[in-house]
């Protein structure tokens, strides 16, 4: 027999406060306790978590009854960050399916594999200004480095200045938005200042997103790059995509694109610079099948090993960590009953790290995926169904060039004693700077003993035997 959701007991001491300042910790917190299921908000109603493969399955393959809502608070009338809900991740129904067709000729394979070359040079010459001996922040790198693959592809303009200032508006828009948009539904006060600041920084996204838009009119519109994609139909069709949505569009895309191919690649090589065993024999297999090269389409299908480090790097750290749903009527989640309008919060993350599925869930193990074959609902880094990723292939593509360029140049060590802390703004990123050391690469690799919140989410063979 169903229960609704208001009779079941709500999380007794864990103040929805604490989700909006650490997701992650509330929600693996919500699932020890509670475990796979859904659980309220306490004293909500109107407000779930669900957590774990059955949840995931029902919202992915029911998208016209948990509808996206997306990242963002509604905004005054006649405001930009209204103006900006024209984005995909507030679309539902027609309009989303016809515009992800829209977008499709950006997204297929075809046109992805003949970006391969392009992708290999920007990330060669991107390297090309790194030495040996110095420290880098490897998280600023990772982000310049997503940001002039995306400008030149994904955006098909060269002013990497003027992407990069939109990069940091989009960033600080997201990370005001989100915890605003989970307060609302948890009808929780923020301050005043947050709802001004984030007002604010729409309206910079708008003016930028329209700015890039001209340029890239300046430009001849062939090309299968988004925004040419996006001009074209406009132009053929002005009801299709309509001016509005033509900057909203833009504008979710690139909150889409920049953060969480960003995330892939720093976790990649946080966890590769803490697994030196695993750093070295990656080493082996790139250096044996590449020689240095960046790969081409057939050599990456020919580097398992990197294939399953990438996997695993995105089972332990998905860049989307949670998402949330709208329930657009009445209905059932794993047997409780929810009242149309809910909230329904599920993560990624928290499927990910189920020992259920993944045994000892918080170790890096690449060998796992030897044999490891979880369904799309119980490992879905890049979601599934009707909302699945449209970028995946191209950030598949650009994670694989990326490393196996990188790792073949440089040997990387983490400055010992450096925070390893976690943003969370459903994208999941390193909260503070990651310095790494750059060498000739090649043996011997070492890890280093870090400090931080990461030691919550992963394992790390330098702390266990610094302890023993
Ligand atoms: C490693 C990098 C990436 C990861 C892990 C990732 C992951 C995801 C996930 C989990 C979703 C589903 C969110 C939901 O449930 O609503 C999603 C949606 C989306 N992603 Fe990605 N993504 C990545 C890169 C990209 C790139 C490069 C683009 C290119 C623009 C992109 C564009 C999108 C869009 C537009 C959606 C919304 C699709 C829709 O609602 O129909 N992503 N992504």
């Amino acid at each position: 027999m169903l229960r609704a959701a208001d009779e079941q007991p709500a999380i007794a001491d864990d103040d929805p406060v604490r989700f909006l300042h650490d997701p992650i910790d509330y929600l693996m917190r919500v699932y020890r306790r509670h475990g796979a299921g859904v659980t309220n908000a306490p004293r909500r109603a109107d407000f779930v978590f669900a957590l774990g493969a059955e949840s995931n399955y029902a919202i992915y393959s029911n998208p016209d009854l948990f509808v996206a809502t997306g990242f963002l608070f509604p905004g005054p009338k006649n405001s930009a960050q209204r103006r900006l809900l024209s984005g995909i991740f507030n679309q539902n129904g027609d309009r989303h399916r016809d515009h992800r067709r829209a977008m499709m000729p950006t997204f297929q394979k075809t046109t992805v594999a003949a970006w391969r070359d392009a992708m290999a040079e920007v990330c060669e010459t991107f390297f090309d200004d790194w030495r040996f001996g110095e420290t880098r922040d490897m998280s600023a790198e990772m982000l310049a480095l997503v940001v002039r693959l995306n400008a030149r592809l994904l955006l098909g303009v060269s002013d990497v200045d003027l992407v990069s200032q939109l990069e940091k508006a989009t960033d600080e828009w997201m990370a005001l938005n989100t915890p605003l948009t989970v307060a609302s539904s948890l009808s929780l006060d923020l301050p005043r200042s947050w709802y001004d600041a984030a007002l604010a920084s729409s309206e910079r996204v708008e003016s930028l997103t329209k700015q890039l838009l001209e340029l890239r009119k300046a430009q001849p519109l062939a090309g299968d790059d988004l925004l040419g994609v996006l001009l074209r139909v406009q132009a053929a069709d002005p009801s299709r995509i309509t001016p509005l949505e033509l900057v909203g569009q833009t504008a979710h895309m690139f909150a889409a694109a920049n953060q969480s191919t960003r995330s892939s690649l720093i976790w990649t090589l946080f966890l590769l610079a803490q697994h030196p065993e695993v750093m070295a024999e990656l080493h082996d297999e790139l250096d044996g099948e590449l020689h240095g090269a960046a790969p081409t389409l057939e050599q990456i299908e020919r580097l398992p090993l990197l294939d399953r480090v990438y996997r695993e790097s995105v089972r332990l750290f998905p860049p989307v960590s949670y998402y949330t749903r709208m329930c657009a009527d009445a209905t059932e989640l794993c047997g409780r009953r929810l009242n149309k309008g809910t909230t329904v919060v599920f993560s990624h993350y928290v499927t990910h790290h189920m020992a259920t599925t993944f045994a000892d869930p918080q170790r890096f193990h690449p060998d796992r995926w030897l044999s490891a074959n979880p369904t799309p609902y119980e490992y879905l880094p890049f979601g599934v169904g009707a909302r699945t990723c449209i970028g995946i292939t191209f950030a598949a593509q650009v994670g694989r060039i990326a490393l196996a360029t990188l790792l073949q140049r440089a040997r990387l060590t983490i400055v010992p004693g450096t925070q390893v802390n976690r943003k969370v703004t459903t994208i999941l990123s390193p909260r503070d700077p990651m310095p790494m050391r750059i060498d000739r690469p090649g043996r011997p690799y070492q890890s280093s003993i870090v400090g931080g919140d990461v030691h919550d989410m992963v394992h790390l063979p330098s702390t266990l035997a610094a302890a023993a």
